[in-house]
């Protein structure tokens, strides 16, 4: 057996490959990020690109030392042997946050917000839906605590989700709060779960210690069955006033502008850089475990990456895998990448150099493609045909002779002789 790829990882194919879903289409990814970019680009936000891999303490400090991802879940990068202290990246909020500080990005006008996409790296348990390798469309406005950015946020990613075709999916909305707040919810939780820790699984006796709150996105089967016995109370119900307050204002703006969204006061969020607003986006054929797209905002995480002053931001990611599985649920077809608009084929051996000439030129103006080498009539329409192409052309004596193409056209049958000369402007009109 050839060499296989790594487990957790995907190929994304060409249209056309046997065997593909939604979720290994390239043309798909392409089509989820151009119109991801196309919603936050008309909103003001810029594109940002941050290292695949970033030192170990920026994701420590950044997701949090009691979390799965960085307990369990990361990858370390070695050279030459060496463990450098680098690691792939999990997500893309802490590194993020990491360039805006070292670049000076707070000198832009705030808030700033960026956009990123790219591959994410998780040493999970794979299974469907669940990679090793896979992608994020990420969106941060940094350098503002008001809830209205919040709210914008939200609506954004509606916006997006939305314009992709999506249909049976819900924003779950809640709040976790301040600092303080939660420290007041883990002393809750502690007394609580302190009762049955023998019930706990072993990662949950650990973070009864370190942080309990993580035992509520456990995803022990265990943990899950003690939680809904104990009837646990929702975070929401620890909120302070200030922390209330902010997240009732942001369900105001929302409810004004039709932004939907449910109320889920248990949400908890795998990462700890969360504070206050935080939400999930759920789709019914991807499973309840699975959100689609997490989010909230982290006006703490600057200063656990060496900021002087607190610089608050808030931001979503979605997954694109995810995101295509949702798609192929409902039904949402992408449309394969079109064909050339010139297919050329030479009839004779002699012909070929002439026929990729044309070509070549031809792509100033248009898609264009050709035979590498002289084709039968039949077999050259079928191999336009199989790569889609809308004009066909065949050069044989006579065409060479007065200079000229027969083109036709294989959607219409239409048929049509243009002199070389005119090849451009003829093409240019079909472009
Ligand atoms: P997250 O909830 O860890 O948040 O991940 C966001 C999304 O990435 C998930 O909802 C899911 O669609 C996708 N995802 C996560 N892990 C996997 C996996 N192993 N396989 C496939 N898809 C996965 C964050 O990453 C935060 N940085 C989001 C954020 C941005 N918060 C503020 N700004």
């Amino acid at each position: 057996m050839a060499i296989q790829r790594p487990k957790g990882t995907q190929d994304h194919l060409p249209d056309g490959s046997p065997k593909q879903g939604l979720d290994t289409r390239a043309a798909a990814f392409r089509f989820v990020r151009e119109t991801a970019q196309r919603v936050l680009e008309r909103a003001g936000a810029q594109h940002i690109d941050t290292p695949l891999f970033e030192e170990a303490e920026v994701v420590q400090r950044g997701v949090g030392g009691s979390t799965d991802i960085v307990r369990k879940e990361m990858f370390t990068v070695y050279y030459f042997g060496d463990h450098g202290g680098y690691v792939l990246r999990p997500e893309g909020t802490a590194g993020i946050v990491r360039a805006y500080l070292q670049n000076g990005l707070k000198q832009l006008p705030s808030p700033l917000k960026l956009w990123l996409h790219g591959p994410m790296f998780r040493a999970e348990n794979v299974q469907k839906g669940r990679l090793r390798q896979f992608h994020q469309v990420d969106y941060e406005a940094i350098g503002s605590a008001d809830p209205l950015v919040d709210a914008e946020a939200i609506a954004l990613l509606v916006e997006v989700v939305r314009e992709l075709g999506l249909k049976q999916v819900k924003v779950k909305l809640g709040s976790i709060g301040d600092p303080e707040d939660r420290q007041r919810y883990n002393d809750y939780l502690r007394g609580l779960f302190g009762t049955h820790r023998e019930r706990l699984s072993d990662d949950s006796k650990d973070r009864l210690e370190r942080n309990p709150m993580r035992i509520l996105d456990s995803k022990s089967e265990t943990d899950q069955a003690l939680i809904a016995e104990l009837g646990v109370q929702p975070m929401l119900d620890f909120l302070g006033n200030d922390a209330r307050e902010h997240f009732e204002q942001v369900q105001r703006y929302l409810q004004d502008w039709g932004v939907p969204y449910e109320l889920d006061p248990s949400i908890v969020r795998g990462l700890d850089y969360y504070r206050r607003t935080a939400w999930e986006l759920h789709h019914e054929g991807v499973g309840a475990k699975s959100a689609l797209c997490g989010g909230g905002r982290y006006d703490g995480l600057a200063q656990e990456l060496g900021s002087k002053t607190e610089v608050p931001g808030i931001g979503w990611a979605f997954g694109i895998e995810r995101l295509l599985l949702a798609m192929e649920a409902d039904g949402v077809e992408i449309p394969c990448s079109e064909g050339p608009l010139l297919y050329l084929a030479a009839l004779d051996t002699e012909y070929v150099p002439a026929v990729a000439k044309v070509a070549l030129d031809a792509r100033a103006v248009a898609r264009t493609e050709f035979a590498y080498r002289a084709m039968k009539p039949g077999n050259a329409f079928k191999d336009a045909e199989r790569r889609g192409a809308v004009w066909v052309a065949l050069v044989g004596s006579d065409e060479v002779a007065n200079g000229t193409l027969s083109l036709k056209n294989l959607v219409t049958g239409e048929q049509r002789r243009v002199a070389h000369n005119e090849l451009m402007t003829f093409l240019g009109e079909q472009a």
